[in-house]
């Protein structure tokens, strides 16, 4: 038993967020949250909302409210949302809290004593139509690096180069449009990132196993010298955390606020201690304080690849920049993109399908499953309306759902709603446990090395044996001739749905339930042995026969529903 403290990229406060978002970070965080705890271990999985910045300012104004009720209401949104994908947050923070307030402000004034916090006066893009300075989001134009045109100040969507916003080629105001633009000085802050690169480098070379496409971003960043390069980490904004040294006010830096990418990580640690306050927990700093219990932790983050360059380089150096006893993260599991019907989803321009939608039309597991066996781990993935029905009915309700259904139908109509006695294992029962145990350990290798895709694939073939046991064992056609041969392989079967509901849970919780009720057992132990696994639900235990777990998606459907998201959501 270890402690593993987990936690996935927190969404942008600003919108629902669609598929490709889910299954870039939250889904696979949540299937290895649930799967560790499965296999018995202390598990703190901890999201928030990232709700600082330009998005959030300007989704605001969009939606004609305060910047900070539009936020709580949008965090409710999320909350409501999350809870819908029954994503098993321990907590679900904001980094707008007074908890992440005070962290930042900490962790600045600890950077400014260890001298790598510069102040710098410089020119900045100001527009004479808007009265203001135009950081980030509020500034778009050609990106200098791959020549997008609508490459945002901080960022460019298209390369995921990271920008400053007098880089821009033909740069214009997002708030009026204008094109009447100056440079004026301010003051700011800069985090000197360069001077830390040899700590860095070495910390990431000595990351053990790291998933390829982490640790190449990460070297990538790091030998262009673009990645660590010192850092704007502080903003002429309204809405974010204002700039001080730990609680000291900072000279000149009065109405300004730190950089949402800055205070954004710091979340991560911030949410623990929310999670305390919500009387969630006694003690966040044993998961997060080296000093104080947290060095056997095992922290795993989750993101897409476009934010692997925050959380290998300017976090930690946020963190190993403190001086302090901070955790870092042991592991990075990041992620490619999935893509909607040929071409990106995008929440700017509103393609693909939503996680409000996504529930509207099925329940939660469809797309879990869905989702996360098709993850795009190696390369991108793509969503297709054909290959979702085709997963779903074959895989959910072919070979999962049917088996369900017609072990427990057969069973209550020869033997009664109860485990039948009769009868003793014979060469293929041997056969059928010899196979589970050798997939089940190869599920377990994948779900601990985070092989979502592996996860998924051994998953149905450990599903596919119980039914082609079935097929063979064919207790209908046992049943005339030796029916207590026919009790025997149907016991076993019913266990296998019980042994199912247990691997099966990190996946497709809902499912998982519904089958453990119908076994009327409360018995989630792992089958660390699979012989005893399926002596669970002994002879005269009672279950019921349960609905239809997984209904097929029919064509109609499918047509109806490409059809409907064929366009952009407004
Ligand atoms: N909100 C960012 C995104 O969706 C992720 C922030 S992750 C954190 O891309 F590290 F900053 F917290
Ligand atoms: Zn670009």
């Amino acid at each position: 038993m270890a402690r593993h403290l987990i936690t996935s990229a927190i969404p942008y406060i600003n919108g629902i967020k669609h598929l490709g978002n889910l299954v870039g970070s939250q889904l696979p965080a949540d299937l290895y949250a649930r799967y560790l705890r499965g296999r018995g271990h202390e598990v703190l999985f901890l999201c928030a909302t990232d709700e600082h910045g330009t998005p959030a300012e300007l989704a605001a104004a969009k939606a004609g409210k305060p910047v900070a009720d539009y936020c709580a209401e949008m965090w409710e949104v999320q909350d409501k949302l999350s809870q819908g994908f029954r994503l098993s947050f321990d907590h679900f923070g904001r980094s707008s809290s007074e908890q992440n307030r005070k962290l930042t402000q900490h962790f600045a004034g600890k950077l400014f004593e260890a001298g790598l916090i510069e102040e710098v006066t410089e020119k900045q893009v100001y527009s004479n139509a808007d009265g203001r300075f135009l950081p980030d989001r509020y500034i778009e134009g050609t990106c200098p690096n791959c020549g997008f045109e609508s490459a945002r100040g901080d960022q460019c969507d298209n390369c995921t180069k990271q920008l400053d916003p007098v880089d821009l080629i033909n740069p214009h105001s997002t708030i009026s449009g204008s094109t009447d633009l100056e440079m004026r000085e301010t003051k700011h802050l800069y985090l000197r990132q360069s001077q830390m690169k040899d700590r860095l480098e070495e910390w990431i070379d000595t990351r053990q196993g790291w998933p390829v496409l982490t640790t190449s971003i990460a070297k990538k960043w790091l030998n262009d010298g673009d990645g660590l390069q010192d850092r704007g980490i502080t903003r002429d904004l309204d809405w974010g955390v204002p700039v001080q040294r730990g609680d000291a006010p900072w000279p000149g830096m009065e109405g300004k606020v730190f950089y949402v990418w800055f205070d954004a990580p710091i979340e991560y640690i911030a949410c623990g201690a929310e999670w305390v306050e919500a009387g969630k927990g006694d003690d966040w700093e044993r998961w997060w304080r080296t000093d104080k219990g947290a060095e056997d932790v095992r922290y795993t983050q989750f993101m897409g690849k476009d934010n692997v360059p925050f959380h290998t380089l300017s976090f930690p150096v946020t963190i190993l920049g403190s001086g302090e006893p901070w955790k870092l993260v042991d592991y990075i599991k990041s992620f490619n993109y999935l893509n909607y019907d040929g071409g990106q989803f995008s929440t700017s321009r509103g393609r693909g399908v939503f996680m409000d939608q996504a529930l509207d039309i099925l329940p939660a597991d469809y797309w879990r499953w869905w989702l996360l066996s098709h993850a795009p781990e190696s390369s991108d993935a793509e969503f297709t309306w054909e290959n979702f029905q085709a997963n779903v009915n074959k895989d959910l309700a072919d070979v999962l759902g049917n088996f369900v259904s017609r072990v427990t139908k057969f069973c209550r109509s020869k033997f009664g709603e109860e485990v039948p006695e009769a009868g003793s294992y014979g060469p293929d029962e041997t056969a059928l446990i010899d196979t589970l145990t050798t997939r089940i350990r190869a599920y377990e290798a994948h779900m601990e090395a985070i092989e979502v895709r592996k996860s998924a694939t051994e998953l149905r073939a450990i599903w596919v044996a119980g039914n082609e046991y079935l097929q063979t064992a064919a207790p209908w056609s046992t049943f005339k001739e030796d029916p207590d041969r026919a009790a025997m392989q149907i016991r076993l079967a019913l266990n296998l749905i019980r042994l199912y509901a247990v691997l099966s849970a990190p996946f497709i919780p809902d499912a998982s339930a519904a089958m453990l009720q119908a076994m009327q057992t409360e018995d989630c132990h792992w089958p660390d042995d699979v012989h005893t696994a399926l002596e669970s639900l002994e002879p005269g235990h009672a279950f019921t026969v349960p609905d239809v777990l997984f209904a097929k998606i029919t064509d109609n459907q499918r047509e109806e529903w490409a059809a409907r998201f064929a366009g952009t959501r407004t």
